[in-house]
């Protein structure tokens, strides 16, 4: 059973910056909803009851976001705007959450290795805090169910263009049968010509305690950090592992472009805003095309 999840979100969000000089990307609205709080949902919708959220400097924002604030209850009662009310309280009740901090920048491996002692023997969820799955079963549910045929470690892939593998930690593998691969190699941000295949690793893992140990035995890779894929390539020497071509749409909301496309798609997503949105975004193209004629 996996019943804890791990979000690391300590990230600097200098592809967001200025947006990010003083707050956390995580806390980005899509909408009206902070993305870290998407995610959250999802490790809930998932089954899992405990996260641990892997922070760091400038991050209080999520803190205080997933805690209760009486003075705003106590005021939206006072306007008896009780449903507002009873939406804030959700959140601080979504899940029992932790809180652990990452001191310095030292990568997505490190961060990760921050849960250790929270984890302990249990096999957990990663969910990577600036990515966002829409999905009809929740794309950690997927990996998990994974986990559970296999018994092995999964990671989410989704393909991507060879002209994009260089963003991406990018996985060799083998057919299993339906969504499910085999892992025959794993490479941080290869260029086109050194990706063993167009496979992007998605933002969402199910991972067992052993990667601990290879966290410890990884060197800096990739921007002189200590990469979880750089971790998992070693693990993958003794241990098989499973790719999941998961079913949903993916969101990353950690570079600029990308966040405002996610914007449209959820703004979109909205009975409240579909229509007079429609209509305002086919105004918007028909006046920017009439004037680039
Ligand atoms: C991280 C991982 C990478 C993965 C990506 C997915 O990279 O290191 O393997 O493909 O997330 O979004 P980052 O986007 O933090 O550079």
């Amino acid at each position: 059973m996996v019943k804890k999840a791990v979000i690391p979100a300590a990230g600097l969000g200098t592809r967001f910056l200025p947006a990010t000089k003083a707050m956390p990307k995580e806390m980005m609205p899509v909408v009206d909803t902070p993305a870290i709080q998407y995610v959250v949902q999802e490790a809930v919708d998932s089954g899992i009851d405990d996260v641990l959220i892997v922070s760091g400097k400038g991050k209080r924002a999520i803190e205080d976001h997933f805690d209760r604030n009486p003075e705003l209850e106590n005021h939206l009662e006072s306007r008896e705007e009780e449903d507002a009310r009873e939406a804030m309280r959700r959140i601080a009740d979504l899940a029992a959450i932790h809180y652990i901090r990452q001191k310095e920048q030292n990568g997505l491996g490190d961060a990760i290795r921050h849960a250790r002692r929270h984890v302990g023997a249990e096999p957990f969820a990663v969910l990577l805090g600036d990515t966002i799955v829409d999905s009809a079963i929740p794309a950690t549910q997927q990996l998990i169910d994974a986990y559970e045929q296999y018994r092995q470690p999964v990671i989410a892939i989704e393909e991507v263009p060879r002209e994009k593998v260089h963003r991406y930690g990018i996985v060799g593998v083998k057919p299993l049968g339906g969504r499910a691969y085999q892992i025959t190699d794993l490479v941080e941000k290869p260029s086109a010509d050194e990706a063993p295949s167009n496979f992007a690793v998605a933002g969402r893992y199910v991972l067992t305690p052993d990667v601990f140990a290879c966290i410890d035995r990884t060197e800096p890779g990739k921007n002189n950090e200590i990469q979880i894929t750089d971790a998992l390539r070693l693990l993958l020497k003794n241990q098989p592992m499973v790719a999941v071509k998961f079913e949903g749409r993916r969101y990353d909301i950690g570079n600029k472009l990308d966040y405002l496309k996610t914007i449209v798609e959820f703004a979109l997503k909205r009975k409240e805003f579909a229509e007079p949105f429609i209509k305002f975004l086919a105004e918007t193209v028909e006046r920017n095309s009439g004037s680039k004629k």
